[in-house]
């Protein structure tokens, strides 16, 4: 297979024909007739927020995952947002995360009125470096974010190990890592709390919408007020007091996950299991049929992990292309592979350059890493010729500017 895929072929961005007719998204959702049918048994129902479905899902999530509780949230971002403020974190405290990720992460502390202090990641999985966390500690440091870039569970045993000997929360980003292991525990049921998203690209879809997981019940009730505009739901069952009763006991937000919503998360979570087999069947595609190129470097994969692969993020070894990253971004996109980059790292944003002045230069590991970073498409929707198109596109581009 890779002798005809080393071929020199006009590439598409230069006037050739694109290995595919139409664009294959890096991500995508899977919707089947059981969860459109799941979706109108709702509209047809009494509840369209609030009602049964809200507790079913957070019920079969804790289950699936193997935490305690899960608390839903109407996003990933409000479950950030949820769990920073759950963690207690406030003016004047700081947590520590990495720069390579969605500014989500780091957004939530900021929305405590906190201050996010990034530190390096580690080369091979691009996760947060606990030895590069552990420096960034002061007084003070409440919490820590690590996230599972790509789907790659971060170090939780070292980070957990750090945040016990300086009394921190952590908070651990798995919105890549739904299904994910972690010697031999799934992500979710690890961190004192561990945050979901239900976006349409992760491996389980509900439109918007996302969860805490935790194994503490004052966490969890914590997070339930949150998302409820801080209404305690204990005062709502004090039947004694009247129907009409209830009381709000924090400044919390709407972040409610609808019914809707919820219906649909219980029929995706049906086909986690059948999903997240095919997503690494794909990863185990992509990396038998890349073995060969020199000019990439595939994602690392430590013994103790299984990864859940939400992205599958390829590194250019740039010294053997005469292309750098942007235009063998384009090449690929020119031959209908819709690649993407995770992710410009937080600290380079504008609003994090204002505001904090880092400057670029002072995470080089995950600098550099963004400087050669592509996401293929991965989704467990992709069918084998999909996967195929991948590949020959990969090969295609990287023999064209190959030195
Ligand atoms: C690492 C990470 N954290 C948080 C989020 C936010 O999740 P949501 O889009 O559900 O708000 C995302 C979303 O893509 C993410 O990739």
């Amino acid at each position: 297979m890779s002798m005809t895929h080393m071929i020199r072929e006009l590439l598409a961005i230069d006037g050739g024909t694109p290995v595919r007719k139409n664009l294959l998204p890096y991500g995508r959702q899977s919707i089947e007739e059981d969860d459109i049918q799941a979706v109108v048994e709702v509209l047809r129902s009494d509840w369209l927020t609030t009602g049964p479905k809200v507790a079913e899902l957070e019920e079969a999530f804790a289950d699936w995952v193997g935490a305690k509780y899960a608390v839903s949230f109407s996003s990933g971002t409000a479950a950030l947002h949820g769990a920073a403020f759950a963690a207690g974190l406030k003016p004047g405290d700081e947590a520590i995360t990495t720069p390579l990720t969605f500014a989500a992460t780091a957004n939530c502390i900021l929305y405590q009125g906190s201050t996010p202090v990034f530190a390096d990641v580690s080369p091979d999985t691009l996760n947060l470096n606990p030895a590069e966390a552990a420096a960034k500690i002061t007084s003070r440091t409440r919490a820590v974010l690590p996230v599972d870039y790509a789907g790659h569970p971060a170090d939780l045993a070292e980070i957990q190990h750090l945040a016990d000997r300086h009394g921190l929360v952590v908070i651990e980003d798995a919105a890549h890592a739904l299904g994910a292991e972690y010697r031999g525990l799934r992500a979710g049921g690890i961190a004192a709390m561990t945050v979901f998203s239900f976006h349409p690209v992760k491996h389980l879809a509900t439109g918007e919408g996302g969860m805490v997981t935790t194994n503490r019940a004052d966490l969890a009730e914590t997070l339930r007020q949150f998302r409820n505009h801080g209404i305690s739901s204990d005062a709502r069952q004090r039947q004694a007091q009247g129907q009409w009763h209830y009381e709000m006991v924090l400044l919390g937000f709407n972040y409610r996950l609808t019914d809707i919503a919820c219906s649909l998360g219980l029929s995706q979570l049906k086909k986690l299991e059948r999903n997240l087999f095919r997503r690494r069947q794909i990863a185990a595609l992509y990396a038998q049929a890349f073995r060969e190129l020199e000019a990439i470097e595939l994602p690392a994969v430590r013994a103790d992990v299984n990864p859940a692969w939400h992205l599958y993020a390829i590194r250019l070894k740039l010294e053997r292309l005469s292309a750098d990253r942007a235009q063998v971004f384009r090449a690929l996109r020119a031959e209908n592979i819709g690649v993407n980059v995770h992710y410009i790292p937080v600290h380079l944003h504008p609003y994090y350059q204002k505001r904090f002045g880092v400057r670029a230069g002072e995470f080089p590991v995950a600098e550099s890493a963004y400087a050669r970073l592509i996401s293929l498409p991965m989704f467990h929707g992709m069918a084998d010729e999909d996967v195929e198109d991948v590949i020959r596109a990969v090969f295609k581009v990287a023999s064209n500017y190959a030195v």
